[in-house]
C-alpha cells in the first residue's frame, strides 16, 4: 500500500487504548527488520528518521525510494508511515519535498511564540499534502543525534496552545530520556501527563525515549492518552550485542563467517525480536 499518514493510525490507537511504535531507521538491515517484524505480527508501524539518519542514508530521497521499494518487494501489506523524527524548519521541509508521508517539526527548543509561529505554518503545509504532523512541547532530556534537552516537564498550558493550531500529534516532555535512563530517574510524570491530555482534547500523545521505561510505566503512560512511542537506543544495543557475540565466538573467522550478510544477520534478528517485544507490550499486534 505504500506510505501512510500516521494520523489514522495514531487516531485509531488513541480511541482503542494501545499504542503504536516508531522505531529509527539508519540502514538498510535496520528497514528491513523493522518492517517484517510488523508484518509477523500484522501491526502498524511508524519509521522514524532523524536528520542525523537522513543525512548518513545519503538524503532523505535515497530513505523514500528505499523504503517505499522494500514495502514492494517484501510483500508488507500493514500500514507503514515515514516520519522525520525531530524536524528543524529547514528538515520538514527536505523531508516533505522528498516524499515523506509523516513530519515531527520540533520547535521546542524555540520561545513558545516562534514555536506556535512555525507550528502553525507547518500545520498548513502538511495539511495541504495529507501528510501527518508531530509537535512538541518541552525538550526530551538526553541527547539523539546532536540534539541535546534535558529532561524538561512541559507545561500543560503551552501543550494546549500548539495543540490548538491543529497538530496530529504532540510530543510533550514529562521526564523522559533519550538514551539510557540514569539510575535515580524519578520516572515519569503522571500528574503532568494527565494534565496534557486534559487539555488536549482527542490528541494522540507521543513519548520519546521508549529505551528502559519499565513495563508498567508504559502501559499506564498508554492508559492516560500515549498512542505513540518511540524507541531508538534498545535496537541498537541488542543490535551490537548480538554482533559482539558473533565476533567474540570467532564465527567471522570460520568459512565465510566475515561475509556482511553473515556477520549483520545476528544484529538484524535481534532488532527483529525486540520490535516484536515492544509491539506486544504497546498493544498493536493485530491491529494492523
Ligand atoms: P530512545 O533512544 O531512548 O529509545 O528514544 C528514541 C526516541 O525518542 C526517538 O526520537
Amino acid at each position: 500500500m505504500g506510505l501512510v499518514s500516521a494520523k489514522p493510525m495514531l487516531d485509531k490507537a488513541y480511541r482503542e487504548g494501545y499504542a503504536v511504535g516508531a522505531f529509527n531507521i539508519n540502514n538498510l538491515e535496520w528497514t528491513k527488520a523493522i518492517l517484517l517484524a510488523a508484518q509477523e505480527v500484522s501491526s502498524p508501524v511508524i519509521l522514524g528518521v532523524s536528520e542525523g539518519a537522513a543525512k548518513y542514508m545519503t538524503g532523505y530521497k535515497v530513505v523514500t525510494e528505499m523504503v517505499k521499494a522494500m514495502i514492494e518487494s517484501l510483500n508488507i501489506t500493514v500500514p507503514v508511515a515515514l516520519h522525520l523524527d525531530h524536524g528543524s524548519y529547514e528538515g520538514a521541509l527536505k523531508a516533505i519535498e522528498a516524499g515523506f508521508s509523516s513530519i515531527m517539526f520540533d520547535g521546542s527548543h524555540y520561545p513558545i511564540e516562534e514555536n506556535i509561529k512555525l507550528t502553525k505554518e507547518m500545520v498548513e503545509r502538511t495539511r495541504k499534502l495529507g501528510i501527518s504532523l508531530e509537535a512538541e512541547v518541552g525538550a526530551i532530556g538526553g541527547e539523539e543525534d546532536g540534539v541535546i534537552g534535558n529532561g524538561e516537564v512541559a507545561d500543560p498550558k503551552e501543550c494546549k496552545l500548539i495543540n490548538d493550531l491543529g497538530v496530529d500529534f504532540l510530543a510533550a516532555g514529562i521526564g523522559n530520556i533519550h538514551g539510557k535512563y540514569p539510575a535515580n530517574w524519578a520516572g515519569l510524570n503522571f500528574e503532568v501527563l494527565n494534565e496534557i491530555n486534559k487539555v488536549t482534547g482527542d490528541t494522540p500523545l507521543v513519548l520519546h525515549g521508549g529505551t528502559g521505561i519499565p513495563a508498567d510505566m508504559i502501559k499506564k503512560a498508554i492508559s492516560m492518552g500515549v498512542s505513540k512511542i518511540n524507541v531508538n537506543t534498545e535496537c541498537q544495543l541488542v543490535f551490537a550485542d548480538a554482533t559482539r557475540k558473533y565476533i567474540e565466538a570467532g564465527k567471522d573467522l570460520a568459512g565465510k563467517g566475515f561475509d556482511p550478510r553473515k556477520l549483520l544477520a545476528p544484529g538484524t534478528e535481534a532488532i527483529k525480536q525486540v520490535v516484536k517485544e515492544k509491539m506486544e507490550l504497546f498493544g498493536s499486534f493485530n491491529k494492523a
